[in-house]
């Protein structure tokens, strides 16, 4: 079989199909009980990632239950913070912890060090090989921004402002941190297409917090180079983009990119997605992913509405950010169904 049957990649073809493709944000994770036993195995999160065989599973997992269009590799952004040499581990109850860098000495000791990666490739590869040959395998990458509010202020927050501080306070600093990302990024996202990736996507899930000439400078710009980057090796691989709550900037996203698909968060209307969107590329998303959690009946409702006003070409189904711990499985399977059975009126 060649990638001609795959839906996904169809989509991004602009091929008109009956029902349209789909895969779901996080969609391995902790409400998958066979996730959580897998986890069990590792200790610390990051040797979960760097475990090729680990990774590949839980990978696998969702495809097995859900039959998804694709398969998004089991991974983490936080794996180029750990390779740059920025010490990085995820705890309990907090999530991720660095070591901030703050300063031009700091900066100056990082360097990217792509042994650190190897497993990520090596998964991809082991993933290519299980999977159905109908599935799609998705690599992805945290975008510059977001990288950059995790390496300066070492741990999430509601709305980085330590990292815009230092984004205005220092931009030269600043600047060369993302330069830096943006290098390492491209080399991640084109070594996963050597191993396997079919389609990226760049997670800018903090792309919501900045200002129209910050959002051009530190999301846009960085985003631009890294899709010419991968177009320049890999011209046919689609590139998804996700400026996660960047609103009516989406569209200067959208038109200075040159992504083939932008994911949007459950906070985008419709209406306006179909229109100013959904003719310069692949609109994917958005349903919200606290409805699929909360209540099956308003959920399907939703998900209705997302498929008739954007189900009729260049669209992907999936959700306004990643699934949700408590998200009872069966809702996920009503979802499923719903979006297999459904078929455009003419
Ligand atoms: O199924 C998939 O989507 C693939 C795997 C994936 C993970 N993280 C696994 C993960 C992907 C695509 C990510 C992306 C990611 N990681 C983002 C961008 C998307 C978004 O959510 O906005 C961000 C910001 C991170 C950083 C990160 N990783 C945080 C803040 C946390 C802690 C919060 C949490 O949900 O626990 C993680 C940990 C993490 N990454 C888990 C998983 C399954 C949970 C940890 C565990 O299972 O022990």
């Amino acid at each position: 079989m060649n990638s001609r049957s795959k839906k996904l990649l169809s989509a991004f073809r602009k091929e008109a199909l009956s029902s349209p493709p789909f895969w779901f944000m996080r969609q391995a994770g902790r409400y998958l009980p066979e996730y959580r036993e897998l986890r069990k195995n590792a200790k610390h999160f990051l040797d979960f990632c760097y475990t090729p065989s680990m990774a590949c599973e839980a990978t696998v997992q969702p495809i097995k239950r859900f039959a998804m269009d694709g398969a998004i590799i089991f991974s983490d952004i936080l794996v180029i913070p750990d390779a740059l040499g920025v010490s990085t581990r995820f705890e309990e109850k907090k999530g991720p912890v660095l070591e901030p860098v703050q300063t031009d000495e700091a900066l100056n000791k990082l360097t990217l060090n792509t042994k650190v990666l190897l497993p990520v490739y090596e998964a991809l590869k082991q993933t290519r090989a299980t999977l159905p040959d109908e599935t799609t395998l998705i690599g992805f990458a945290g975008a510059p921004w977001t990288l950059a509010c995790y390496i300066t202020q070492g741990q999430s927050s509601r709305d980085f402002q330590e990292a815009r501080s230092i984004s205005i306070s220092k931009p030269e600093f600043f600047s060369r941190l993302i330069d830096m990302l943006t290098d390492a990024v491209s080399q991640h996202c084109i070594a996963q297409i050597k191993a396997g990736a079919e389609i990226i996507q760049i997670f800018d899930s903090w792309a919501g917090v900045l200002s129209e000439a910050q959002f051009h400078r530190w999301s846009i710009e960085p985003a631009k180079k890294i899709v010419k980057a991968i177009k320049d090796q890999y011209p046919d691989v689609p590139v998804i983009g996700f400026p996660r709550q960047a609103g009516v900037k989406t569209l200067e996203y959208v038109k200075k990119t040159g992504v083939d698909g932008i994911n949007i968060d459950s906070s985008v209307t419709l209406q306006w997605a179909h229109e100013q969107l959904q003719s310069l590329c692949v609109v994917q998303g958005n349903l919200d992913p606290l409805v699929l959690a909360e209540n099956k009946n308003e959920m399907l409702a939703q998900a209705k509405d997302i498929l008739v006003t954007l189900a009729k070409k260049n669209f992907v189904f999936n959700l306004g950010h990643g699934i949700l711990p408590h998200t009872p499985i069966e809702n996920v399977h009503a979802l499923c169904d719903l979006i297999r059975n459904y078929t455009q009126r003419p």
